[in-house]
């Protein structure tokens, strides 16, 4: 394997507060070992257009705070076309690099992995999402933030539904994962939440707010994830407008929100350890993984293992918000 001198990054999919944190990890672990850096802009985008910048230590100062990513981000659709993945291979070629350090969700690595079998490119991925739905992690760069955003919505929409005695639905986050909207309900106690990877109907939904109300609940909160199985969080308020005439019903969508704003500490150490884990690993010739934090210890896993294994909310996590939400 040729030796590594200059590696890229890029940030891809949707982006996640600590991105920036992780550029500034990955830049100045490298530059430490003596290697370049270059920033890949628009993630995929950028590899087919040649959008290839060095960057220079000083580039990433004054970016550990900073929301978003200083490279962009995309989601690519042009990368599912071969003859586009032969262009962005051509362009690390001439910019010469030897390895990129990919920050992103599933769909980065799903398409990191076909790029490396197709050319054998190393790449190293760092789990950037906010959904926290890879496999191979403990939490990924972004969660911790976007849970504390939409729990601090949560607590102000609190004060008014108490003030009100009415119910809210507060739509989070996940069209596939029901992450965010399980710790904000724990760390809101809501007192149900709604999420993709549960089949929950409407009429369970009214039988746990009837049995609230017996409970003397006198606001009630509904945590309600993008992608649940019911429907849009509107259609829900409808539906149990027609059934629950003992709370005024009301709805909010977080939305956006959650994905802005200055990261959390622990979103900033988990972006520093893997990037700086990043790029250790691919000097010692580690390449086509992702590098995830589990149990505190840094490990590393397949894109295609990465990719392929459902990561799903714990079932205790689950039944302790069912009984602290009562
Ligand atoms: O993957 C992160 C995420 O914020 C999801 O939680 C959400 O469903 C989706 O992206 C929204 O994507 P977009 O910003 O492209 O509409």
């Amino acid at each position: 394997m040729k030796p590594i001198k200059r590696i890229g990054i890029f940030t891809s999919g949707g982006d996640a507060p600590g991105m920036n944190a992780a550029i500034r990890s990955i830049t100045r672990t490298a530059n430490y070992y003596d290697l370049h850096v270059y920033g890949i802009f628009r993630g995929f985008e950028g590899m087919i257009d040649g959008e290839i910048l060095r960057l220079e230590t000083t580039d990433v100062s004054n970016i550990i705070h900073q929301g978003g990513t200083i490279l962009k981000t995309a989601r690519s659709s042009r990368f599912l076309e071969k003859a586009n993945r032969q262009k962005a291979f051509e362009n690390l070629q001439a910019n010469d690099l030897d390895a990129v350090i990919a920050i992103g969700g599933n769909g980065t690595f799903t398409g990191a992995s076909v790029f490396y079998k197709e050319f054998g490119f190393p790449m190293i991925g760092l789990p950037g999402t906010i959904d926290n739905d890879l496999y191979g992690t403990d939490f990924t760069i972004g969660f911790d933030t976007a849970v504390n955003t939409a729990i601090d919505a949560v607590d102000k929409i609190r004060d008014t539904a108490d003030s009100h005695d009415r119910l809210f639905l507060i739509e989070v986050m996940g069209r596939h994962s029901g992450y965010i909207a399980l710790y904000t309900a724990i760390a809101s106690g809501a007192s149900a939440m709604l999420i993709p990877e549960h089949d929950e109907n409407i009429d369970q939904l009214v039988d746990e707010i009837k049995k609230s109300l017996k409970r003397k609940k006198l606001f009630s909160l509904v945590i309600v994830a993008e992608g649940n199985k019911i429907g849009p969080t509107h259609v829900i308020a409808e539906l149990l407008k027609e059934r629950v005439k003992e709370y005024e019903i009301k709805m909010t969508i977080i939305g956006h929100i959650q994905r802005g704003g200055s990261p959390s500490v622990a979103d900033r150490i988990l972006s520093s350890r893997l990037g700086h884990a990043a790029v250790e690993a691919l000097l010692k010739g580690k390449q086509n993984c992702m590098a995830g934090i589990v149990n505190d210890k840094i490990v590393f896993t397949d894109f295609d293992q990465a990719v392929q294994h459902q990561k799903s909310p714990d079932n205790d996590l689950i039944n302790l918000a069912d009984i602290l939400g009562r």
